[in-house]
């Protein structure tokens, strides 16, 4: 089984991923937990290679070494993992390439879907948790802390990343759950949790 965590950056995906691992391995599942870009030694590298500030991609060069991290992390990883029974809980997965590369950089949609399915070689999330924060939110974390490239973006970008994401959710009700993500840790923990038993049965 395949969760995936989605939202714009600082949303607090990172935390939550961490809570439910802890959860679900309390309640006796094995579970690993996987962040997109990286995972595998290459796709740790193209991750340093996208988000380096100094690094001038254009959309669609970016856009390729997304999937192609996604791609060699699900074949190594994700499909092992996912074929042996265990949960994989993953910071994003192609959710975020349709909102940012699709929405975001204004990318052909059908094109990005396409790439995602063919980068996921037969896997797909069974669960998304969408963490909806205002962009001033996001503003304001991020006054805290120090940005990556694709921290740097300008604000139409990111509120078209937002729709996208919010979009997402309208076409996809069953598998994505929009949660508030302004809402304490423990109250979207918690949010998560009551939809991980009725979903999900554990
Ligand atoms: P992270 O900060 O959540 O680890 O994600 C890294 C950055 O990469 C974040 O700004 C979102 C971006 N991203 C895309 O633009 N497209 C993608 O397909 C993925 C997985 C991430």
């Amino acid at each position: 089984m395949l969760i995936t965590f989605e939202g714009i950056d600082l949303a607090g995906k990172t935390t939550q991923v961490q809570l439910l691992a802890k959860y679900l391995i309390n309640k006796g599942l094995n579970v690993v937990t996987l962040r997109e870009p990286g995972g595998t030694e290459i796709a740790e590298k193209i991750r340093e290679i996208l988000l380096k500030p100094s690094n001038e991609l254009n959309p669609f060069t970016e856009f390729f070494l997304f999937e192609a991290a996604r791609s060699d992390l699900v074949t190594k990883v994700i499909k092992p993992l996912v074929n042996k029974g265990i949960t994989v809980i993953c910071d994003r997965f192609w959710d975020s390439t349709i909102a940012y590369q699709g929405y975001g950089r204004g990318l052909p949609l059908d094109l990005v879907e396409k790439c995602n399915f063919y980068a996921s070689g037969g896997i797909e999330p069974q669960l998304t948790f969408l963490l909806d924060i205002p962009l001033e939110i996001m503003f304001e974390r991020a006054r805290k802390k120090t940005t990556d490239r694709m921290e740097n973006e300008t604000t139409d970008y990111l509120l078209r990343v937002v729709n996208g994401f919010r979009e997402l959710a309208n076409k996809f009700p069953n598998r994505i759950i929009v949660i508030n993500g302004t809402s304490s840790i423990e109250e979207i923990h918690k949010e998560v949790i009551e939809v991980v038993k009725d979903k999900l049965k554990v």
